[in-house]
């Protein structure tokens, strides 16, 4: 190449050799969240089984466009959809199909099991009586890697809009090596699936356990972050204790008020309250902004 042409060709290389730079350094972060967030609690625990695989594609089916679920580590190390740290007899059956006899209420905790024990139990043959509309469906407690497999995709087959993953770390510092890893280990374990699935930019990690949404803030700063809150202690000491400013807050719903919606949006914050299962909670939170709904009953949305 001549002189002349090399100095043509240079800024554009410059430029090739920067984007380069720039995706190996800073993975994508412009994803924005949805303009109203149709969450689906635990998938669609109104309707399907909590936190199983069918429970996701029957939310995607009712077009949310976030999967709310819950995570756990198993002692074998794998990330597990579980809202429990234990096999909730509520909703899990013994192998055999019989009932998990109350005196072993906890006795099956997730993370001094391997995920080969676990997947052995039903996760959805029991009906829960708290949700008389759920359809019971034999299926296991799913590994998170299976549930992005599955919900990915369905996303291809169905040609839908790509949803988020809501993702909670379900963890907190009294039970740290006896329910789950402490919170290192927790969010590395979590990330490591996520990012081995390419889904980051859709992901937010969200967490009552502010030590969690710390170690994600410093690590993988590019990932979302929402602040789980059911204190009554307000916006600014929740967030104080969490020590910098998530993308999302989300109360208990029967904490939001209008000024509550203000002081999220004066602070850069989305407001995404949880639970909300009455059509006439709903609209009263969207009377006042809120940015989005967690619910248990997703088709609820196609009324709102
Ligand atoms: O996403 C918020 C909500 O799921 C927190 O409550 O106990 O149902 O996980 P919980
Ligand atoms: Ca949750």
């Amino acid at each position: 190449m001549n002189r002349n042409r090399f100095c043509f060709f240079l800024p554009f290389l410059l430029l090739l050799s920067c984007t380069n730079q720039m995706s190996k350094t800073s993975p994508t972060t412009a994803t924005s969240l949805p303009a109203f967030d149709k969450e689906g609690h635990r998938g669609a625990r109104g309707l399907m089984p909590e936190n199983t695989i069918p429970a996701m594609l029957k939310a995607l089916e009712l077009g949310v466009t976030t999967l709310e679920m819950d995570a756990h580590i198993t002692k074998d190390k794998q990330v597990i959809l579980s809202h429990d740290p234990y096999l909730n007899p509520d909703h899990v059956l013994l192998p055999s199909g019989d009932e998990i006899p109350a005196a072993d209420a906890k006795k099956y905790v997730l993370y001094q099991l391997d995920y080969e024990q676990i997947r052995q139990f039903d996760a959805g043959s029991k009906r829960n009586p708290k949700f008389p509309e759920q359809q019971p469906v034999k299926t296991r407690k799913p590994l998170l890697a299976d549930v992005i497999d599955a919900v990915q995709a369905q996303v291809q087959r169905e040609q839908l809009p790509q949803p988020f993953y809501n993702i909670e770390t379900k963890s907190k510092a009294s039970t740290d090596g006896k329910n789950h890893p402490a919170p290192e280990e927790f969010v590395k374990l979590l990330m490591q699936v996520v990012e081995e699935k390419n889904i980051s930019e859709w992901v937010i990690i969200q967490s009552f356990d502010v030590r969690t949404l710390q170690v994600m803030q410093q690590q993988y700063p590019h990932v979302k972050t929402s602040l789980l809150v059911e204190n009554p202690k307000g916006i600014d000491w929740n967030l104080e204790q969490l020590g910098f400013t998530p993308n999302i807050y989300s109360p208990y719903y029967k904490l939001v008020t209008p000024k509550l919606v203000e002081q999220s949006h004066a602070k850069g914050l989305k407001i995404v309250p949880w639970t909300v299962n009455k059509l006439s909670d709903m609209q009263q939170l969207q009377q006042m902004g809120v940015d989005g709904i967690i619910t248990d009953y997703p088709n609820l949305f196609q009324e709102l």
